[in-house]
């Protein structure tokens, strides 16, 4: 497990309330009538079992509405029951919970042209089989349907980039870490910094993320041979390495917040 996840599970971070019924553990009668069904009212249970939001306890009544108690009145409007969400109204949907990524994707060349050939969220991520996010998404298969690929590309690039940095930064945090520094607010802002470039994608703009990556690097820069091995007492390299690593995640939250 990815540490920021560890984390995110100590402080009870979680970016999305989980749904009212089906906690962990317990069967929905959604999910008992429909196993039984066929395959294209069951299929979509096999695909969610695998899913994350089944591993969160999100489950069809999260998105489907309706009364997951009830059998005889589970799909009754009266009780909420949605049905089908169609294609537009997908991201108000998925965006109950991720705000955030909704806001980037509406001001995005897709959400612009949602309705009118752009994709939606269950275009790249499907409905029931969602899995975590990476930028495996981006590929040949998925982003050349619509348009050339090449625009994918330079996102995709920019994007990678912008890991490698991230992780840079884990690796100094590390390093500050194991020399005795108490890292817990750090590791805080990096987790929320992380969030936030990954949202970042779904604004499609290529020359903020290039712009954003460009000057962490410059800040990064300066923090290195900072929190090393060095020439100087050990408390005052803690205290240098400390103290930029914080003035770089200051700047990069407060940048990303603008
Ligand atoms: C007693 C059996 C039963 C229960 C309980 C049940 N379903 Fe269904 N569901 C069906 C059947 C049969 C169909 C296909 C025929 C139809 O649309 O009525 C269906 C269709 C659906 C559809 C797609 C069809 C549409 O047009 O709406 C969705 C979505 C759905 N169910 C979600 C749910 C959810 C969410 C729950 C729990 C809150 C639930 N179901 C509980 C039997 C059930
Ligand atoms: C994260 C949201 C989400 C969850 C959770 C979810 N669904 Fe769906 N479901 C959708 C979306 C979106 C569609 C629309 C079809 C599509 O775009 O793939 C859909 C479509 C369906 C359909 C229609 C399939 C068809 O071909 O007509 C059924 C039936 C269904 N879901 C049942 C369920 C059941 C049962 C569960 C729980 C095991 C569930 N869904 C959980 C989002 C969800
Ligand atoms: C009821 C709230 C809720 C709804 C509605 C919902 N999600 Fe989620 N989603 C969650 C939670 C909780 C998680 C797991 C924690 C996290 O990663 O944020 C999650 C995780 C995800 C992830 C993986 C995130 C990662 O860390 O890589 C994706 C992708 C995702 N959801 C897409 C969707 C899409 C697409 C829809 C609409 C079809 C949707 N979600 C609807 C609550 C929801
Ligand atoms: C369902 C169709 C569809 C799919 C699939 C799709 N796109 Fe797009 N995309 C569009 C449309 C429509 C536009 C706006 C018109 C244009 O630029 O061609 C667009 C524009 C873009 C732009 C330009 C944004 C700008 O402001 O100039 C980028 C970058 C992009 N898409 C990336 C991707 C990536 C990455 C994927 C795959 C993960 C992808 N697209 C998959 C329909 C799609
Ligand atoms: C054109 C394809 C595309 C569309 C449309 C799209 N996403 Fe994504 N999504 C991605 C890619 C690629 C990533 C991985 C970004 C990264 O690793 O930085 C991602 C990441 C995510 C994540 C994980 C963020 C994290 O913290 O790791 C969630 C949640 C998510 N998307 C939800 C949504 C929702 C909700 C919508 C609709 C409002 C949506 N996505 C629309 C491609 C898409």
């Amino acid at each position: 497990m990815k540490w920021w996840i560890v984390i995110a599970i100590l402080l009870g971070l979680n970016s999305a309330p989980a749904s009212q019924a089906g906690a962990a553990g317990q069967v929905i009668v959604c999910i008992q009538c429909h196993a039984l069904q066929p395959a294209q009212f069951s299929q979509p249970i096999k695909l969610w079992k695998n899913s994350i939001h089944a591993e969160h306890g999100i489950s069809c009544n999260a998105c489907h509405g309706g009364d997951p108690m009830d059998s005889a009145q589970a799909m009754s409007p009266a009780r909420g029951f949605r049905g089908v969400p169609t294609g537009t109204a997908t991201p108000a949907l998925c965006g109950g919970c991720h705000m955030g990524i909704m806001k980037y994707y509406l001001n995005s060349a897709h959400g612009r042209t949602l309705g009118r050939g752009g994709p939606t969220c269950v275009t790249c991520h499907g409905s029931h089989d969602i899995k975590s996010a990476t930028l495996d998404i981006i590929n040949k298969k998925n982003c050349s349907t619509c348009h050339t690929f090449d625009k994918a590309r330079q996102i995709r690039s920019a994007m990678l980039k912008r890991d490698a940095m991230l992780m840079a930064i884990e690796k100094k945090i590390k390093v500050l870490r194991r020399q005795g520094v108490i890292t817990d607010q750090l590791e805080k802002r990096l987790f929320s910094l992380r969030n936030r470039f990954h949202a970042m994608f779904h604004s499609l703009d290529v020359k903020l993320i290039i712009q954003e990556s460009d000057h962490i690097q410059a800040e990064l820069e300066k923090t290195n041979g900072v929190g090393g091995v060095g020439t100087e007492p050990l408390t005052g390299t803690l205290a240098v390495g400390w103290a930029l690593l914080m003035a770089l995640l200051l700047y990069l939250v407060k940048r990303s917040l603008d």
